[in-house]
């Protein structure tokens, strides 16, 4: 077995009325003082902004707003809230919403404790921080993961750039997981969710360190139950128990727990992460919309693993190693298309893009070239450019 650390401190609530506990919770981690972050309108048409800021009062809890975060979360609001929470005192970060005001939350957390930095910097690498206030999270949608994860990502849209900050002090203290408050999710963004779960683990899954059984099965049997859950949730998305298995295999798919002994490879998250940027789409759309151009330019280097990801996710009976890998990646993009989710560029809002943005997207997300993505295969920019042009149409 491989070795590894394991660091999950996040305080799960997990059922019905859940958020009932919010205020218990923020009172639990010694805070009285409370920046509430959400999103758009989700949050307050379906009451429950209004239920939490009564747990707030219940618990004589002092909170002030930042609202209106959007998807692919803009480093100008996460800036605004920098400024309230330090005006304020915040001693925590209270994130209503999914990934995106999470994510809004853990950069002003990180901005709040540091406020002579400037947090654009911290997320380019150009600044070093030690410590962050702390995060809670109320979900609203299973999608990023983020309610667990180690893991911010910031959008810069007056340059067009995606960037994530990776540190084990942003790790939510709690996150309250109720799957009834998932119900009213548009199915386009349910399908990108589970998308999105999906490749959290896939992209722990295909690594080339081998070795730690169990972390195998446990990765094998989340994809194998969001599969199922995600077919049952997206033909009917008030199924309790399919939207509560979902939630807790997006929780359970990004606290590293599938991936533990063997390193991240992350390349189509890199790869997403560039058209995300540049264009604004959604996270898990960009994901599906890649992944089978990565898997067949990659695939040769390990067929007996994509080919076990076959027989063991997709239940694929064994036709030999090449065929069994090559069936388990059709198999992956047909549950993406049961979804509704693109499986290239072209399928996209965005359309078929020219070979310039293309080179481009490479070259950002290489920084010019100067860094390999991933670990599976470790990409150059020339790499991530042919996996973007056979991602580009069918
Ligand atoms: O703003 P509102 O009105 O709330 O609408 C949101 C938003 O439009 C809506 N929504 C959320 N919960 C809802 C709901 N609509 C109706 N009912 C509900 N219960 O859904 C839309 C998408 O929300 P968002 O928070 O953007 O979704 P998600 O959780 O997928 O987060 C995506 C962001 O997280 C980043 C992505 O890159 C993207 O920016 N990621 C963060 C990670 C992390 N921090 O660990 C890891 C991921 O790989 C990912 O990169
Ligand atoms: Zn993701």
């Amino acid at each position: 077995m491989q070795g590894f650390t394991q660091y999950m401190p996040t305080k799960i609530v997990f059922g019905k009325a859940a958020e009932k506990e919010t205020g218990k919770l923020i009172k639990e981690f010694g805070a009285s003082r409370v920046l509430l972050v959400y999103g758009g309108e989700s949050a307050v048409k379906s009451g429950l902004l209004d239920r939490i800021k009564e747990e707030l009062r219940q618990e004589n809890i002092v909170y002030e707003e930042l609202s209106g975060v959007q998807p692919n979360p803009r480093l100008a609001l996460a800036r605004e809230g920098v400024k309230k929470a330090v005006d304020m005192g915040a001693q925590l970060m209270l994130a209503v919403g999914g990934g995106s005001v999470i994510d809004t939350a853990k950069a002003v957390a990180v901005g709040a404790a540091n406020p002579d930095i400037d947090i654009w910097d911290v997320w380019m690498g150009k600044a070093s921080v030690c410590t962050a206030k702390p995060v809670g999270a109320v979900l609203t949608i299973s999608a990023a993961g983020s309610e667990m994860s180690d893991s911010a990502v910031i959008t810069n849209q007056e340059i067009g750039k995606k960037a994530g900050f990776n540190s084990d002090m942003v790790r939510p203290k709690f996150a309250v997981l109720n799957p009834e408050l998932t119900f009213t999710l548009p199915k386009y963004q349910l399908a990108c969710g589970i998308v999105d779960i999906l490749m959290h683990t896939l992209e722990r899954y295909f690594t080339p360190v081998s070795g730690n059984q169990l972390t195998d099965e446990i990765a094998e049997g989340l994809m194998r139950t969001l599969i199922e859950n995600g077919k049952a949730a997206y033909e009917d998305q008030e199924n309790y128990e399919a939207m509560s298995e979902i939630m807790w295999c997006g929780s359970l798919s990004h606290n590293n727990l599938t991936g533990l002994g063997r390193p991240k490879d992350f390349a189509c998250h890199k790869l997403g992460h560039e058209i995300g940027g540049m264009f604004d789409e959604a996270h898990g759309a960009t994901l599906s919309a890649v992944w089978g151009s990565w898997a067949r330019y990659v695939y040769k280097l390990d067929v007996a693993r994509f080919a076990r990801y076959g027989r063991k996710v997709w239940k694929i009976e064994d036709k030999g190693e090449e065929e069994t890998a090559v069936l388990a990646i059709e198999a992956t993009e047909e549950f993406f298309r049961f979804l509704h989710m693109p499986t290239c560029i072209g399928e996209m809002n965005i359309g078929v893009q020219s070979e310039e943005v293309l080179k481009k997207m490479a070259d950002s997300a290489t920084k010019g070239d100067t860094v390999k993505l991933g670990c599976f295969k470790k990409l150059s920019a020339q790499d991530m450019y042919e996996i973007y042009k056979a991602a580009n149409h069918r």
